[in-house]
């Protein structure tokens, strides 16, 4: 059998091994400027839930953030640090567990999300179709999540209502957000129900292990990184996120408060589980192979398997380490073996992973379904590569000391141009909206300026010194929103654009 990269993590790094935090009250959870906004939200959730489930009591809101990645996109699941923070836009489901109908109740404070109810005893087995897009799908994964943390747990009767303030498909992983919190929700119900303390709920080790590896159930192939940062969040830093050996968040933090990181949501909704094959599946794939072939020509061995799934470039990283190869070294060798920038019939690759097609497609295609003419071996692993150096040497900056704090921003804001280039020309992620954004952006004085998450729609973040923060924003009203968007409301628009602060991760609220 191959060795295998596993996603338990590394216990005790940073409170990792520590248990999910149980908090009672606002401030413990978000910045005081943010406070009046969100006693109104929760006050808002309370009453709805009041409504709908009259006479029940709220026994606990599990709370989880999305998150916003600065630099290392799309190389998560080829096991190469990245570097997120999480948001204080998040996820709430509110819970009355042990009522006497059985049920599992999932009602949404968004219209867009019909009430859906399970009776108990059929979630001890669950199917989930992945096939079709269905918001309770991401709950359902979390139920998956907390029985492979818990074993079969016999779930109790859960009364739930959600409400999210991360825009979905918005490319701030409101989905890792969502399960993460079902996942949260679901074992601080099984502990209520025996009244056990819901301090020892769980640890967030095991809620961003078990949550990485159940949110592929909605049909999505996803890395790691953005249940890392959602659980793993810590108020006024970043995370720099291993993934190899093992799980790891270090907590990174910036220099000075000269500068603001800002978000702007294209608006372009972007489900992935919808486009998964032709986007982000297909990516998947293409590293996956390239990793693989790569190893094979380059006669490195077997290469250690993600999640069961396929070997990784982390993997063809490190067996040129052992041979003293660096990144350059391995950058100039990949582009020697994948020299058809054209890219790959199914048939040119099988005979690359001395496979028949019928195996590749049937070890690699069948879980995750794609749709591809050619597979661009070469543009992607490229884009991989020289992103992992990227994060190397963004985190190496931020611990430099001799830069002036001009020249400081202004080398982060140039790797993060240079990785929206590189997710734009080599890995095919991004959109005509997300270019417009960054270069507007960049237009107004921005450091730097890049896609963030998934892509192909969903949201930018630039780097900004703060007094060029108003201009910015107003450059974006004027040249993208009201000339894009020109039906939106003031409301609307407040939402689409935020300047963001690392927040706190995951919580329960009792
Ligand atoms: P990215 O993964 O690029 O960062 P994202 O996570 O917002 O962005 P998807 O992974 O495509 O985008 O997940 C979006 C899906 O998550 C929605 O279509 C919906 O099914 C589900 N979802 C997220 N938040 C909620 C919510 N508050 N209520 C109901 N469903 C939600
Ligand atoms: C999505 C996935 C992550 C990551 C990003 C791209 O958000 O869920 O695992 O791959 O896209 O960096
Ligand atoms: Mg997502």
């Amino acid at each position: 059998m191959a060795p295998s990269f596993d996603f338990k993590p590394q216990s005790g790094i940073n409170g990792s091994s520590k248990a999910v935090p149980v908090v009672d009250s606002l401030s413990q959870i978000y910045s005081v400027s943010d406070i009046p906004h969100q006693q109104q939200r929760w006050q808002r959730l309370r009453d709805k839930f009041a409504e709908l489930y009259p006479g029940e009591e709220i026994s606990f809101i599990a709370r989880s953030p999305g998150r916003v990645n600065l630099i290392g996109e799309h190389i998560d699941y080829s096991l190469f640090d990245v570097l997120p923070m999480a948001i204080a836009q998040d996820v709430l489901i509110a819970v009355h567990v042990g009522s006497a109908d059985n049920k599992l109740r999932l009602a949404n404070t968004s219209p867009r999300f019909p009430i859906k109810e399970f009776a108990i005893e059929a979630l001890q087995e669950i199917n989930i179709d992945s096939s079709v897009l269905e918001w309770t799908n991401y709950f359902l994964s979390g139920i998956k999540g907390a029985f492979a943390v818990s074993g079969n747990v016999q779930i109790p009767s859960m009364h739930c209502l959600i409400d999210g303030s991360v825009p979905t498909g918005g490319g701030l992983s409101s989905s890792a957000a969502f399960v993460s919190a079902s996942l949260l929700s679901v074992v601080a119900a099984v502990k209520s129900a025996a009244s056990a303390p819901l301090t020892a709920a769980i640890t967030k080790a095991d809620l961003v292990s078990a949550a990485i590896i159940a949110e592929r159930n909605v049909g999505v192939n996803s890395g790691g990184m953005d249940q890392a940062a959602s659980v793993f969040g810590v108020a006024g830093h970043a995370l720099r996120v291993q993934f190899a050996p093992e799980l790891k968040p270090i907590e990174v933090a910036f220099r000075g408060d000269t500068f603001a990181f800002v978000i702007a949501n294209t608006l372009v909704v972007a489900d992935k589980q919808v486009t998964g094959p032709i986007h982000y599946n297909l990516r998947v794939v293409e590293t996956t192979l390239s990793a693989e072939i790569m190893a094979k020509v380059c006669c490195l061995g077997k290469l250690p398997v993600r999640d069961g799934f396929g070997g990784t470039w982390r993997g063809v990283y490190d067996k040129f380490a052992e041979q003293n190869i660096d990144m350059d070294g391995i950058i100039s060798r990949t582009k020697q073996v994948f020299d058809k920038e054209e890219g790959y019939t199914l048939s040119e690759a099988a005979l690359l992973m001395e496979m028949s097609e019928a195996e590749i497609k049937q070890k690699y295609m069948s879980r995750f379904p794609v749709r591809f003419e050619r597979l661009q071996f070469r543009k992607r692993a490229i884009h991989v590569l020289e992103e992992a150096k990227r994060v190397e040497k963004f985190c190496s900056i931020l611990d430099l000391t001799e830069l002036d704090d001009e020249d400081y921003y202004s080398a982060l804001g140039q790797i993060m141009k240079d990785s929206h280039e590189s997710c734009k020309s080599l890995y095919e992620c991004s959109c005509d909206e997300l270019n417009q954004i960054t270069s507007l952006a960049i237009k107004s004085g921005a450091y730097g300026s890049r896609l963030t998450g998934a892509g192909w729609g969903g949201s930018t973040i630039s780097l900004v010194s703060k007094d060029r923060v108003s201009s910015l924003v107003q450059t974006l009203k004027d040249e993208y929103y009201c000339k894009r968007w020109p039906k939106l409301s003031e409301a609307e628009l407040k939402e689409a654009i935020c300047i963001t602060e690392p927040g706190l991760g995951s919580v329960i609220f009792a």
